[in-house]
C-alpha cells in the first residue's frame, strides 16, 4: 500500500524549482485578482499550479512560492501540510483520495478502501484516506486525480481501476443508473403527470 505521507523519509530531496513562463504568467494572473499588498490571498492557487508542474510538492517549490508571494516559508508550509489536496511526496500516476467519513463508511466505503489499497503500487495508483468531498449523496465517492467517482462498491472501484490500467478514462460520476443525485431509477416526483 503507498499512503502519502508527509514522512521525511519518505521525501526525495529536490535542489531547485522554478515555474515555467507559462505558469509564471498563471501566478501573475492570480495575483492580479486581490488587492495590492494581499498577494498571499492567491498562495493556494499557486501552490496547486507548482503542484501541477512538478507533479507534488517539494520544499524548494513551496519556498519558491513563499518568495514569490512575499510570503514566510512557515505560512506556506502550515497551508500545504493541512490541506489533503497537497502532496509532500511523490505519488502514483493516479491518486486514489477514499473518503471513509461517515456517510461514505456506512455506505461501505470500507470495501472500497480495501480494493484501493490492494490496487495501490505508488507507480500507477497511490491511495490517501480524506475527510468529506462533499459528495455524500453519492456515497461512498473516490477522488481520482481531478474527477469523483461515485455511488460505489468493491466491484464498481475495481472496474474503475482496470479501466485506467488500460489507459482509458472511465466515465466520472455515479457508477450506478442515476443522474448525478437524482434517485436511482429516476424522478419520483414532479413527472409532469
Ligand atoms: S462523507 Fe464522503 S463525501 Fe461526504
Amino acid at each position: 500500500m503507498a499512503m502519502i505521507t508527509a514522512d521525511p523519509k519518505d521525501v526525495p530531496h529536490v535542489a531547485a524549482f522554478a515555474f515555467t513562463p507559462e505558469n509564471l504568467a498563471k501566478v501573475k494572473e492570480l495575483v492580479s485578482h486581490y488587492p495590492p499588498g494581499r498577494q498571499a490571498s492567491a498562495v493556494i492557487g499557486v501552490l496547486d499550479l507548482a503542484q501541477r508542474q512538478q507533479g507534488w510538492l517539494p520544499r524548494v517549490a513551496m519556498d519558491e512560492v513563499a518568495k514569490l508571494l512575499d510570503m514566510a516559508p512557515i505560512r506556506v508550509y502550515e497551508i500545504a501540510t493541512f490541506y489533503t489536496m497537497f502532496q509532500l511526496k511523490p505519488r502514483g500516476k493516479y491518486l486514489l483520495q477514499v473518503c471513509t467519513t461517515t456517510p461514505c463508511w456506512l455506505r461501505g466505503s470500507e470495501a472500497v478502501m480495501k480494493a484501493c489499497q490492494q490496487a495501490a503500487d505508488g507507480t500507477t495508483f497511490s491511495v490517501q484516506e480524506v475527510e468529506c468531498l462533499g459528495g455524500c449523496v453519492n456515497a461512498p465517492v473516490v477522488q481520482i486525480n481531478d474527477d469523483f467517482y461515485e455511488d460505489l462498491d468493491e466491484a464498481s472501484i475495481t472496474r474503475v481501476l482496470d479501466a485506467f490500467r488500460r489507459g482509458e478514462t472511465p466515465k466520472p460520476g455515479p457508477q450506478v443508473d442515476r443522474q448525478t443525485s437524482a434517485p436511482i431509477g429516476g424522478a419520483t416526483t414532479l413527472r409532469g403527470e
